[in-house]
C-alpha cells in the first residue's frame, strides 16, 4: 500500500474577511451550547455540527476561529473534523445520499441501489455533481438493520428502499424538497 502524505506543512489556507464565528454567533453558542459542557472542548462536536450544517462543510478557517474560541489546538480540531464522516473539509452537495453497504443491507440488495444511484447521478461514492445538488456517499450500519436496505437523504433516514423509492426521493431533491439537516 502507498502511504499519501499530506502537505499540511505548506497548505494555504482560504481565508476570507467575514469571520465564520461572528460576536452574535459566538454569544449565541456561549449562552445555548457552552453552558451545557463542563469544560469549553466538550462543546466542540455540536458546534462542528452547527458549521457544518451551515456551510455544507468545515472551512480550514472555521477551524482556527474555533480552536480560539474554545481555547483548545487547531490541531484538536482538524483531527475530529477528519475523524468523523459526517464531518467534511469539502463543500457537500445540497442532498446527501448515503447508502449503508454494511452486512444486512448488502444482502438486501445495497449494491443495485448504489449502482443505480451511481448510473442517474453520473456519479461516484465520495463525489459531488458539478451543480453542486447531489453528493453520494457509502456508509457503515446505520442501526437499521431490520428495515435494509437502508439510505440516508441528508440526516432523515429511509427504510426497505428500493429503486423506485430511491427514484422517487432523488426526483424530489431535485425538485428542493429534500429535507436539510
Ligand atoms: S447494515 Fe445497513 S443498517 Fe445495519
Amino acid at each position: 500500500m502507498a502511504w499519501t502524505a499530506k502537505p499540511s506543512a505548506t497548505q494555504r489556507i482560504e481565508r476570507r474577511a467575514e469571520p465564520y464565528l461572528t460576536d452574535a454567533l459566538k454569544q449565541k453558542w456561549s449562552q445555548e451550547i457552552l453552558s451545557k459542557y463542563a469544560t469549553k472542548h466538550g462543546a466542540l462536536m455540536p458546534i462542528l455540527h452547527e458549521i457544518q450544517h451551515a456551510h455544507r462543510h468545515i472551512p480550514y478557517q472555521a477551524m482556527i476561529e474555533v480552536a480560539q474560541f474554545l481555547e483548545i489546538k487547531p490541531a484538536d480540531v482538524l483531527d475530529t473534523v477528519t475523524f468523523y464522516e459526517e464531518f467534511t473539509t469539502e463543500k457537500v452537495g445540497e442532498c446527501v445520499i448515503g447508502i449503508c453497504q454494511s452486512i444486512a443491507c448488502e444482502v438486501c440488495g445495497h449494491q443495485k441501489l448504489l449502482d443505480h444511484v451511481r448510473r442517474r447521478l453520473d456519479l461516484e461514492p465520495h463525489e459531488t455533481t458539478d451543480d453542486g445538488k447531489f453528493t453520494l456517499l457509502t456508509l457503515e450500519c446505520l442501526g437499521s438493520c431490520d428495515t435494509a436496505p437502508v439510505a440516508l437523504f441528508n440526516e432523515t433516514l429511509h427504510e426497505n428502499l428500493t429503486i423506485e423509492k430511491v427514484d422517487a426521493l432523488i426526483d424530489q431533491a431535485k425538485a428542493g424538497k429534500a429535507k436539510h439537516a
